[in-house]
């Protein structure tokens, strides 16, 4: 493996929305999670990270840029995810450089990682999701690990415990698993992205700010002070599963948005109900549920479902073209994108529709 050589992979990866939130850890060092959690996977043009690792024995550290600028990987999260790849590496063959790299040799070799993602960082639209399964799937196909996608969101999952989800396509479940030592917490595809195509996301973006509070010690936080999280991952959380999974396979949207709006609503009342209380929404957010809640009941059945994570941006699914045509054009009359209600733009699930809408 002597010698000037570099060998790299690109990947690229899509970020994920929970519509059955995870908030909460039963274990923090191997991020396991209090409850399971359902999310759709969006399309990778729009909000996706793209990752090129590289490796070459003329490096000689690991070095990790992000957006441009060089960033620490001390922490603990990313040097988990290379510990467990590392140790699924196998022997890499490339002809065409004269390079061999043995399963051993990459407890040696060093790596250089950049990563971009093409919407904010850190607002609440999950960019370490899509981020961390990026790396992960990246770094996986570099050292050629034989793992199967279920195994490697298990590893993706130490790195940021949504990221799990990012491995595939369609609607997803990250179950939450029994096991202490966290391998049966892993994802798994309910339905590809064919089975329900008609969807449409739109994504309100409120704001692009960084969000106060991270996910992550939000959630520890709300594990720590609040009743409702108790309940509703014992109680709530369960049932909810098993009537997701069954719109989703049935593509009931009046059940699939009621259950999403819920969920997203208690979520946020567990923000509230932490110690001292989290606001991830602000009254531009709340403005959004009220009139979709209004659109909604002037139908005969609910045509948009809403889902907001850890910052103020709306996650809007319309059942179908025209539901999400009629809600763009509400959205820009009602929000329009230069007044005070401070939102700025739209990211679409579905580019086509921005054709439509002219
Ligand atoms: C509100 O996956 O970012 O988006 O595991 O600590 O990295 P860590 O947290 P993270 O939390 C995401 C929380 C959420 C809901 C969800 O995606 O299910």
């Amino acid at each position: 493996m002597a010698g000037e050589w570099i060998l790299t992979v690109t990947a690229q990866t899509p970020t994920n929305i929970a519509v059955i939130k995870y908030w909460g850890k039963r274990d923090e060092s191997l991020i396991l999670p209090v409850n399971d959690s359902i999310s759709v996977t969006l399309d990778p043009e729009h909000l996706c990270t793209t990752t090129t690792v590289a490796v070459s024995p003329s490096f000689e550290q690991d070095r990790m840029w992000l957006n441009g600028e060089e960033i620490s990987l001390s922490g603990g999260r990313f040097q988990s995810c290379l510990r467990e790849i590392r140790a699924r590496a196998t022997d890499v063959e490339n002809k065409e450089k004269g390079i061999k790299i043995s399963k051993k040799d990459w407890e040696k070799l060093h790596l250089h990682i950049a990563s971009f993602n093409n919407f904010p960082t850190a607002a609440g639209l999950a960019s370490s999701a899509a981020g961390l399964a990026c790396l992960v799937f990246a770094l996986g196909k570099l050292m050629n690990v034989k793992e199967d996608h279920s195994q490697l969101s298990a590893i993706a999952r130490q790195g940021s415990g949504s990221a799990c989800r990012s491995l595939y396509g369609g609607f997803v479940k990250w179950i939450m698993g029994k096991e202490e030592n966290g391998s049966d917490s892993l994802a798994v595809q309910l339905a590809d992205e064919k089975h329900w195509d008609e969807l449409v996301i739109i994504i309100a973006v409120v704001s692009s700010r960084q969000k106060e509070t991270s996910s992550t010690s939000g959630m520890r936080e709300s594990v720590e002070t609040s009743l409702l999280l108790q309940h509703r991952a014992k109680e709530v959380v369960p049932k909810r599963i098993l009537k997701m999974e069954e719109a989703i396979q049935n593509r009931d949207f009046a059940s699939f948005a009621g259950l999403t709006c819920a969920d997203s609503n208690q979520f946020h009342a567990v923000c509230l109900d932490t110690c001292p209380p989290i606001f991830y929404m602000n009254d531009t957010s709340h403005r959004i549920i009220s009139c979709v809640e209004k659109w909604n009941r002037s139908e005969e059945a609910p045509q948009i479902a809403y889902t907001f994570d850890a910052g103020p941006n709306a996650v809007l699914i319309a059942r179908n073209r025209k539901a999400a045509s009629l809600l763009l054009q509400r959205l820009l009359y009602y929000f329009p994108p230069s007044a005070d209600t401070n939102m700025n733009s739209y990211v679409l699930g579905d580019k086509s529709i921005l054709k439509d809408a002219g």
